[in-house]
């Protein structure tokens, strides 16, 4: 599988089977947001694995929906504002960039065992910060479910805008 074949088989999973995620997987996909690049190599991030039942449930909380409960693990990932670089000519903090490049290498490192993950920013975060209590600079950006997806021939359709729309040659 190539670079474009593995972005064109990444789609956002909203069902997954009971199976779970194997250790080595798991350790695919953290090391795959490990080595994440990042503004000024600050790392801003910190990754929450919510496994246990009890900790899926605070984040089903967070975002109530039928098919989260089918997933049988979560990522929370929270940026660091303390740690996040900022542009010094217009103070743009980077810190939602740099998690957000961490999550998409989540996401495609989950494809590439297989697996199915799904982008999730529309959860209520006073939720999150009630259940899993941080340091005041932690904020949570996005919550991935990871798991199996079930074999009923559910396909990746990509709905993109035409490269002539978006790309202009200068
Ligand atoms: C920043 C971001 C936030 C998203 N938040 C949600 C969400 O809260 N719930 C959800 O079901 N999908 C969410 N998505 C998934 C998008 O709806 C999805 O990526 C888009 O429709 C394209 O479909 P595809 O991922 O299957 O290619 C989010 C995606 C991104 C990149």
């Amino acid at each position: 599988m190539n670079f474009i074949e593995l972005c064109l088989k990444r789609f956002s999973a909203r069902n997954y089977t009971d199976e779970p995620i194997s250790d080595a997987d798991l350790q695919y996909i953290l090391e795959s947001f490990q080595v994440a690049p990042s503004a000024v190599n600050r790392q801003p991030w910190k990754f929450l694995i919510a496994k246990s039942e009890e900790a899926k449930e605070k984040v089903q909380r967070a975002y109530d929906r039928d098919w989260l409960k089918t997933a049988p693990l979560y990522i929370i990932a929270f940026k660091n504002t303390n740690e996040q670089w900022v542009r010094k000519y217009d103070g743009k903090p980077h810190g939602d960039i740099d998690v957000a490049i961490a999550v998409e290498h989540i996401c495609l490192a989950a494809t590439d065992c297989g697996l199915g993950s799904c982008w999730v920013c529309n959860f209520n975060p006073d939720i999150i910060k009630t259940e899993f209590p941080q340091p005041v600079e932690y904020e949570p950006v996005a919550i991935i479910p990871i798991g199996h997806i079930p074999n009923d021939g559910t396909v990746a359709v990509k709905t993109r805008k035409s490269l002539d729309r978006i790309v202009e040659m200068v």
